[in-house]
């Protein structure tokens, strides 16, 4: 039988230490390249605690060239690594330690092939805070074991009885009826973004940490094809969804700092998307820890091979 896949421990919803550890150089999305149609105009991120801002920086086309944009560090004024897909996505890189894109995404592209980003208009953006720490968001957002019960509305459309979450290299597919493909597009991008198209717009929220492990800062935006009352009725469908996750969130990270749970096994076929995403985290926390250990080592016998020196 196949080792069954464990939960990372309820302590690492908690701990300040760890939660450290997890910031890490990768590739995150920032939108379609329609929200940079204005020159100049700066749209800002925080990503890793890190302020960013990406702008398009020339050109009078209805739809920005991937060398008209451009990422800069709010506080350095760094210029940052870009990527524009074919179809019209925009992902940056925050340090230099990240891959290349092809190397960090391997097989993404074809997948976002089948919706044209550039053609989809941006329309609104909204961010809040919650109780609860980043990774008890992705823990919901990568399973749908809580759809039926919690998204009573989301479940009519998709009905669930089918759901399949297929894990890549950094991020993960969601299919809602693995017998049509090409019915809506739902993405995971390790370690906190995600794509959702459907209903006619398309959606993408960013799990954001703060400085407290237990508070986490959601951000919305929002693009649609239609304006006025389609797109009225498509955001009033989709925050419904949002708060309803929004709720249990809160509530599952109370059980977390309560000590009510601590550690349990995943269901390797509904609650493989979790598991994937989980062991991602855990890889990265013991690389980054014994990296800081090596550091460590290495500052030690720097300082003794200095007072060796000094005695001499
Ligand atoms: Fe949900």
């Amino acid at each position: 039988m196949t080792e069954l896949h464990r939960t990372l421990p309820a302590s690492w919803y908690r701990s300040q230490g760890l939660y450290q550890l997890e910031r890490r150089a990768s590739w995150y999305l920032l939108g379609p390249i329609t929200r940079f149609r204005e020159v100049g105009a700066k749209v800002e991120y925080e990503i890793a605690q890190r302020p960013l801002v990406a702008f398009r920086c020339s050109g009078d086309d209805p739809s920005p060239g991937p060398e008209e944009i451009q990422v800069q560090c709010a506080e350095t004024k760094r210029f940052l690594r870009h990527h524009v897909t074919p179809t019209g996505l925009v992902f940056a890189a925050l340090g230099d330690e990240a891959p290349d894109f092809y190397e960090y995404f391997p097989d993404l592209e074809p997948l976002l092939e089948k919706v044209n980003f550039t053609k989809l208009p941006y329309r609104h953006s909204i961010k809040y805070e919650g109780r609860f720490n980043w990774k008890t968001m992705v823990d919901g957002y990568q399973e749908c074991l809580h759809c039926q019960y919690t998204h009573p509305s989301f479940s009519v459309f998709y009905p669930l009885t089918s759901y399949a979450v297929h894990n890549h290299q950094n991020f993960s597919q969601h299919m809602t009826d693995p017998e049509k493909p090409d019915d809506g597009l739902f993405l995971y991008f390790f370690p906190n973004c995600t794509l959702n198209v459907y209903g006619g717009g398309m959606s993408s929220f960013r799990v954001c940490p703060t400085s407290d492990p237990n508070v986490t800062r959601m951000e919305f935006d929002y693009y649609h094809m239609e304006s006025g009352e389609k797109f009225t009725q498509y955001y009033k469908f989709v925050r419904q969804v949002a708060m309803e996750d929004y709720e249990l969130c809160e509530k599952a990270q109370d059980n977390l700092v309560r000590g009510i749970y601590s550690e349990g096994i995943l269901n390797p076929d509904k609650e493989n998307g979790v598991s994937f995403y989980q062991g991602r985290v855990f890889e990265l926390v013991c690389e980054q820890y014994a990296t800081d250990q090596g550091c460590r080592q290495r500052e030690k016998e720097l300082l003794l091979a200095r007072k060796d020196i000094r005695q001499l």
